[in-house]
């Protein structure tokens, strides 16, 4: 009997097979023009555009978005900004680094995404900006979110690191609040073959003071008249790739979305629970099982030789670096959420073969345990 290979969770050969990333990539060097040029200033209409919004401004990544658009929006140290606790400190990350307060607030039981009527308490603590992650690729409901933050005059900021391309009533991620925050990290649904992060906003002055704070505070050369400013750009090479990715995002989405739909019909009768959505709202980037008694389950799983992960096993307000966390109300179903939650195999290019042999060992679990 031959050994069968190990299913990774992701793959960025397969996921990246087919393009012509070297025309993009023989095309910047060709230019020798390597920072803020011609290939960023294209992706970034090519990307607004895509977004549905009129601004995108690219920086070095998702962490840098999320800082960037909090200063954008006037957050500074001692603010607090409502978050949710399960989106792997990223938020957290870049709040620490203003000096803002995390102000952590409860998701909701189905979506594992920003809890409505958890905000709604959050708002009456005064933060100065919410901050709403389309977590997995799971749009939130972020209509019904921007609603309370703007009956409080306070602004919603979108993480859409995992988002790309998610898509309700006809507007994308990163279009219904006041800012959208992208990363395209090479594992991301749009990603690039480096660090690469954007962010996309409806309001020409935000976008403005994003321009000049990736810059060093620039308003013009050598001339700081911004504070909080830093060396926050997107190159060349990757804007070509990107661009060229770009192109095939929404086929590359379709391809999860098959993938999850095959996976949550097979799952439909067992003992554990399912993304709530295999929908246009859901861009596919990770398919999140919620599992009592993951690590024997993960155990079995790679016995079959099929990758899992865990996304992600610490909520941030229980982060040992930071252990005063402030919290907004109990956070009960983030925690549950953080020790059942079990990320299984998906990502363009992933073969038939390979998404039935997930579905007979997930099964296989189940069974032997009934047996
Ligand atoms: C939800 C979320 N937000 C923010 C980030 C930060 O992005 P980056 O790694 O590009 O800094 C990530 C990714 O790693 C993410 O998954």
């Amino acid at each position: 009997m031959t050994e069968q290979k190990t299913i990774p969770l992701f793959s960025a050969a397969r996921a990246n097979a087919g393009f012509d990333l070297k025309a993009a990539t023989d095309r910047v060097i060709d230019s020798h023009w390597y920072v803020l040029g011609k290939e960023v200033e294209r992706f970034e209409a090519g990307f607004a555009q895509y977004v549905g919004v009129d601004h995108c401004v690219s920086l070095a990544n998702g962490t840098d978005a999320l800082e960037l658009a909090l200063r954008g929006l006037g957050v500074k140290r001692g603010d607090l900004v409502a978050t949710a606790a399960n989106a792997g400190f990223y938020s957290g990350t870049a709040l620490h680094r203003i000096g803002a307060i995390p102000l952590y607030v409860d998701v909701d039981d189905q979506s594992l995404t920003l809890s409505v009527t958890a905000l709604e308490q959050a708002l009456t603590m005064r933060p100065a900006a919410v901050i709403a992650t389309h977590l997995y690729g799971q749009l939130a409901d972020v209509e019904n979110l921007a609603k309370r933050c703007r009956a409080a005059g306070v602004p919603l900021i979108e993480d859409c690191a995992q988002s790309h391309g998610a898509a309700r009533g006809g507007m994308r991620a990163g279009s219904f609040g006041d800012i959208g925050c992208f990363s395209f990290y090479p594992t991301k649904n749009l990603g690039a073959l480096g660090d690469g992060g954007a962010v996309t906003t409806g309001d020409s002055a935000l976008a403005g003071r994003i321009r000049v704070l990736r810059q060093y505070g620039w308003a013009q050369k050598y001339t700081v008249a911004t504070a909080g400013g830093c060396n926050s750009r997107l190159d060349e090479l990757q804007a070509a790739i990107l661009s060229e990715k770009l192109s095939h995002l929404d086929r590359q989405n379709a391809q999860r979305r098959s993938i999850a739909r095959r996976y949550s019909k097979a799952f439909a009768s067992l003992a554990l629970r399912c993304p709530v959505s295999t929908d246009e709202d859901f861009a596919g980037h990770l398919y999140v099982l919620r599992v009592e008694g993951r690590d024997a389950f993960r155990a079995h799983l790679k016995s079959l030789g099929i990758s899992t992960e865990v996304h992600y096993p610490i909520a941030d307000h229980l982060q040992p670096a930071y252990p005063d966390a402030r919290i907004a109300g109990p956070l009960a179903i983030t925690e549950a959420a953080c020790s059942s939650v079990v990320s299984l195999p998906i990502f363009p290019g992933m073969t038939d073969d390979e998404v039935a042999r997930v579905i007979d060992a997930v099964r296989s679990y189940f069974e032997s345990a009934e047996s």
